[in-house]
């Protein structure tokens, strides 16, 4: 299955023209976002940032933007709000004090797949919902835009209510810079599959492959120093993915010693990824499709505001550095820190 990839080309900015944009947060992406717009010609006086009173409302207003602390005030002027504020705080600052006030042809722009997909935020049928979901942090979103570069982003229609919502999203994935390198068409459900596919079965299995990895080397004599520099603090994992981004997952082998190449590529072939394959199936099918996870953790949002052991991720913390991996880490870095800080 390959996906569509949109370019410049394919995008119109004069569908944003006489348009008030609202952005609805200033953090990471809120201000690279809303800077990027801006230089691509959307005039200062058609864009509102609506933030709270905080610092990334000083920013906002610092850099020269319209900031309008009253949500409901700013709701009631878009014809376009971009929702930039954390996915977890979403479905209640919307559904309370954005969507009553919005206008009933209102587009309303995503940068994440999750609280659409899970059907989080009361959108009226009649209004536009579109996904501009940039696959980079926000700093790199604005300095790839000022350098005239492209970064990747996935860009869908989650809700025609219009009959022009994909030609907005993609006049708004042009106007942040986000079809200059193509952007690809997805959709919430894919976007979130794979983002928490990612984080819940690919990187916990490579943790937990690097603590087992750590106990097995240490207790056969190798000291905690040369095994924190050999597995991650060279950085040498970091450059492996540069790479395998750079030239091909695979070819990226080409770059390590022949000893290395044959030793990974034969390892890799002999290893039997069933019991893997199974237990990545059951996470995404009965963990990540069918919700559970979204509800289990809709259940603790509020405590992940509160201060130490009242706050659950503070005691996962706690609990993974306490592992061998992690207490041996702390005493790395307290040893080597004027090696660390070079
Ligand atoms: P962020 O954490 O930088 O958001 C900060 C902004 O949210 C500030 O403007 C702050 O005033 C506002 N805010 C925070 N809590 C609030 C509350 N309780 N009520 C009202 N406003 C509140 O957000 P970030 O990381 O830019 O994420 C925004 C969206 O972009 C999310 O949907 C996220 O999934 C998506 N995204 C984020 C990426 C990143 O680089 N962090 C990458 C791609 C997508």
């Amino acid at each position: 299955m390959s996906a569509k990839i949109y370019y410049d080309s394919d995008a119109n900015l004069d569908l944003l023209k006489d348009k008030t944009i609202v952005f609805l947060g200033f953090g990471n992406q809120g201000a690279a976002q809303a800077q990027n717009l801006r230089d691509s010609g959307i005039p200062n006086e058609k864009i509102v940032v609506a933030n709270r009173p905080d610092h990334y409302a000083e920013d906002a207003k610092s850099k020269g933007f319209n900031v309008e602390h009253d949500f409901a005030k700013a709701a009631k002027q878009a014809d376009i709000i971009f929702l930039l504020i954390p996915d977890q705080v979403q479905p209640r600052v919307f559904n309370n004090e954005i969507a009553p006030n919005l206008k009933d042809d209102a587009c309303i722009v995503v940068a994440s797949g999750y609280n659409v997909f899970y059907k989080l935020l009361n959108f009226k049928p009649s209004q536009d919902i579109v996904m501009v979901a940039p696959r980079m942090i926000g700093s790199s979103v604005r300095s790839l835009y000022v350098k005239g570069k492209g970064f990747p982003c996935f860009v869908s229609s989650e809700q025609d209510g219009t009959g022009k919502a994909l030609e907005l999203a993609l006049a708004l994935s042009r106007a942040i810079g986000a079809t200059k390198a193509g952007a690809i068409a997805s959709s919430a459900r894919e976007e979130t599959a794979m983002d928490l596919f990612a984080e819940q079965a690919l990187w916990p299995n490579i943790i937990m492959l690097f603590r087992e990895a750590f106990s097995v080397l240490k207790e056969a004599g190798c000291s905690d120093e040369a095994l924190c520099y050999e597995m991650w603090m060279s950085k040498e994992p970091a450059e492996i993915f540069e790479r395998a981004a750079e030239d091909g997952f695979i070819r990226q082998l080409k770059h390590h010693s022949t000893v290395s190449q044959y030793g990974q590529l034969n390892g890799a072939l002999n290893l039997d990824g069933s019991a893997a394959r199974a237990h990545f199936k059951d996470i995404l099918y009965n963990q990540v499709l069918n919700a559970k996870f979204q509800q289990e953790f809709s259940k603790i949002e509020d405590d992940l505001e509160k201060e130490g052991d009242a706050n659950p991720l503070e005691i996962l913390y706690q609990k993974s550095e306490a592992s061998e991996l992690g207490q041996a880490e702390k005493r790395v870095r307290a040893r080597l820190a004027g090696l660390l800080a070079q």
